[in-house]
């Protein structure tokens, strides 16, 4: 469920016209819901209550310092995956005991940031990045609190590009490996084991993998046990599906994934972390644009956006479906076509769309991409020299820019010329 809605025939953010946001800021943009940001925070909160637990928003999702405040107010820690995104957090005033640092490549200057300003765990993923981190604490004189994310091989069944837990992937260490690599971590002074990771990818849309994989952590956290370690925490990861089309069967809700991490692991008195990005922002974002031209071409229409790949990259990258839906409702009886939507980037990949039915549209008309709040934004380029496109937040009857588009001065006066030119 999310906050926008048509309301006497215009499609509404919260209680704001979609098309004052429009006229006010220019389109393309990125539309967040307040409501709907913390109403799938609290989905999560609520799913494992009873639980030690704490939800780590994967921030990488969408990462503007005004989103990760709502969250941040609400309780939430954050996933982070570099020394940006730590700042990120910081900047939106979340403490360092509720900031885990993620990622296969965490440099030392990173782990010197996050061990300064504090941080609640490293979730490491390999053995040298388990000496840099025992090297980079013991020279501050710290202990750093970590993780090992283990990759339990198993088929999350999505998208090759967002599949993170079979054998092959780059991520984590073997499972297979997991008692002998966290022998080799009791043995490093500067490192302290409060737990297991597991993250097997993302947009699943069924329990079953996450069923597999956080039943081979539990075995493991037995045999760990055994061996003398403490494991206190199990962080299991983001990778809840959303519906991207309304016409699919829903993936699982939050309460299901939470009854299952109850039955699975309930019984080991660990503290709970999940680090989900897209359940909570994906469908509390739209993209807005307009149409340019349209197009007749040899057998097909084409819809010529103003919002192109570089502002939202999903459908070129991983021919990913999102929802697209006229601002100003179609009058009742009018007959959709098909289009192909396309963006004015040069390129056949700047497609969004193809041979998608809506209903006619015109130049000057208003579209609305649905369930963009997750990885579009954060993905956005400057490709073609485009601007990056600005994000608003609304709540209630209120709405404000949270980052404006760049003045084209800005975007060519960080180039510099040699002085040879
Ligand atoms: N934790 C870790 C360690 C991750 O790598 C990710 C996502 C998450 C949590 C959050 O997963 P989520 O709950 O959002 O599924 N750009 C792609 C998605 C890449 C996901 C990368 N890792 C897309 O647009 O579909």
């Amino acid at each position: 469920m999310d906050h926008f809605l048509y309301r006497g025939g215009a499609l509404y953010a919260e209680d704001v016209p979609v098309s004052e946001i429009a006229a006010s800021v220019g389109t393309p943009f990125y539309c967040y819901s307040t409501a709907t940001l913390e109403r799938h925070f609290r989905l999560f909160d609520e799913a494992l209550e009873g639980m030690d637990h704490l939800v780590c928003y994967a921030m990488k999702a969408a990462s503007n310092v005004a989103i990760l405040k709502t969250l941040a107010a609400l309780g939430a820690g954050m996933d982070v995956v570099s020394g940006g995104e730590y700042l990120r957090a910081k900047a939106a005033g979340v403490p360092g005991a509720r900031i885990v640092f993620s990622g296969v490549g965490k440099t030392e200057a990173e782990m010197c940031l996050a061990l300064e300003g504090g941080v609640r765990q490293f979730n490491v993923e390999s053995e040298p990045e388990m000496e840099a981190l025992n090297r980079v604490a013991l020279d501050l004189g710290k202990v750093a609190p970590i993780t090992v994310r283990v990759n339990p091989d198993v088929d999350a069944k999505t998208h090759a590009k967002i599949a993170t837990g079979k054998s092959e992937n780059k991520f984590g260490i073997p499972i297979s490996r997991a008692r002998e690599v966290y022998a080799h971590a009791a043995r490093l002074p500067g490192l302290r084991v409060v737990g297991i990771d597991v993250h097997i990818g993302s947009q699943l849309t069924d329990l079953e993998p996450f069923r597999l994989a956080y039943r081979k952590v539990a075995e493991l956290c037995e045999v760990l046990r055994a061996d003398g370690h403490r494991i206190e925490r199990l962080d299991l990861g983001g990778g809840l599906g959303i519906p991207y089309e309304r016409s699919n069967a829903a993936p699982p809700l939050p309460i299901d994934y939470g009854g299952m991490i109850r039955e699975e692991l309930g019984h080991l008195g660990c503290e709970i972390e999940i680090e989900p990005g897209r359940l909570i922002v994906g469908n509390a974002g739209i993209m807005v644009s307009q149409v340019i031209y349209v197009k007749e071409g040899e057998g097909r229409d084409f819809l010529i956006l103003d919002g192109a790949m570089n502002d939202l990259i999903r459908p070129a990258m991983y021919d990913a479906h999102h929802d697209i839906v006229p601002v100003i409702e179609p009058a009742p009886g009018s007959e959709n076509r098909p289009y192909d939507v396309v963006g004015p980037v040069c390129e056949s990949g700047d497609t969004f769309a193809r041979q998608r039915p809506l209903p006619p549209l015109r130049a000057g008309d208003l579209v609305a991409f649905r369930s963009a709040g997750a990885y579009g934004a954060v993905m956005s380029s400057e490709y073609n020299t485009r601007p990056l496109i600005p994000e608003v937040l609304v709540k209630g009857d209120q709405f404000a820019v949270i980052r404006r588009r760049p003045t084209f001065d800005e975007m060519i006066n960080r180039d510099t010329i040699p002085e040879w030119l």
